[in-house]
């Protein structure tokens, strides 16, 4: 796991946003998994000025959103297709029909999660899977104790999700999510985590146990899995000053040989 901390959110910003140009300069037709919540909106602000500033070219991009609502119409304004439409599709140039967003109004929910798993692989696999993380450590909507290989599938939200989504226990209960084992097969993962209130779950993310207690601590497992953040979601991070270390003499590193 690479940690990167940075000072401020503005700095994690730019940095996941100049990675996500970086893939989408070397591969056109690059494969992104999109996040939502509000770590996020910072990162598509910065890629909606850059497609205007000319800095990139979502034409040939294809993107699969980690999860969505049940039983909500989809331009309903809670849900993930209406935040991704606002937030960053409606400002780019990306084709509609390379957008993948797990259906709100399913008619068959399995035939649904297996249509959504097939149809990544047949656009050749997630190149960069972006990543937010819950209070209580869930990626997508991968709750504590969901199975670690998990595939895309329904599951119902914790109370803590409902309340820090909707800021009560009413809201949409189920939602349909990218499962841990289809995260995982991201050729590469950045995880955004911004503000103080993620102090705790980043931490046990990063440096507690791997277990579906925490399912983002299953991206310790990953072979090219960033956690970018801010110096109040690394606050408890122990050994927060070696990952400062590393990421200072990172240019170093490149150019050992
Ligand atoms: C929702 C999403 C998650 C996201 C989480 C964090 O629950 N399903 O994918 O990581 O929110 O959201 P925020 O960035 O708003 O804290």
């Amino acid at each position: 796991m690479e940690i990167i901390i940075l000072p401020s959110h503005k700095e994690v910003n730019k940095e996941v946003t100049k990675r996500v140009i970086s893939i989408i300069k070397k591969k056109p037709d690059s494969v992104l998994g999109l996040a939502t919540g509000r770590s996020m909106l910072g990162v598509y602000r910065s890629l909606v000025e850059a497609y205007k500033e000319n800095k990139v070219d979502f034409s040939a991009t294809t993107t699969f959103n980690l999860d969505e609502y049940i039983g909500l119409l989809p331009d309903n304004p809670i849900t993930f297709y209406s935040y991704m439409q606002e937030n960053l599709f409606n400002h780019i140039n990306i084709n509609p029909k390379n957008i993948f967003i797990p259906p709100s109004m399913p008619d068959n929910i399995e035939k649904e999660c297996q249509l959504y798993e097939e149809m990544i692989k047949k656009k050749g696999g997630i190149d960069l899977q972006l990543l937010g993380i819950g209070q209580e450590g869930h990626i997508g909507f991968n709750e504590p104790s969901s199975s670690l290989q998990a595939r895309t599938r329904v599951k119902t939200l914790t109370e803590e999700t409902l309340r820090d989504n909707f800021g009560s226990y009413k809201g949409p209960r189920f939602t349909l999510t990218m499962g841990i084992g289809t995260i995982m097969e991201a050729r590469e993962i950045i995880l955004v985590a911004l503000g103080e209130e993620k102090a705790r779950p980043i931490a046990d993310a990063v440096e507690g146990p791997v277990t579906a207690s925490c399912p983002a601590s299953a991206l310790q497992f990953h072979p090219l899995a960033k956690i970018i953040i801010d110096e109040e979601a690394g606050s408890l991070l122990k050994r927060k000053n070696y990952y400062k270390w590393v990421w200072e003499h990172k240019n170093e590193v490149e150019n050992l040989e």
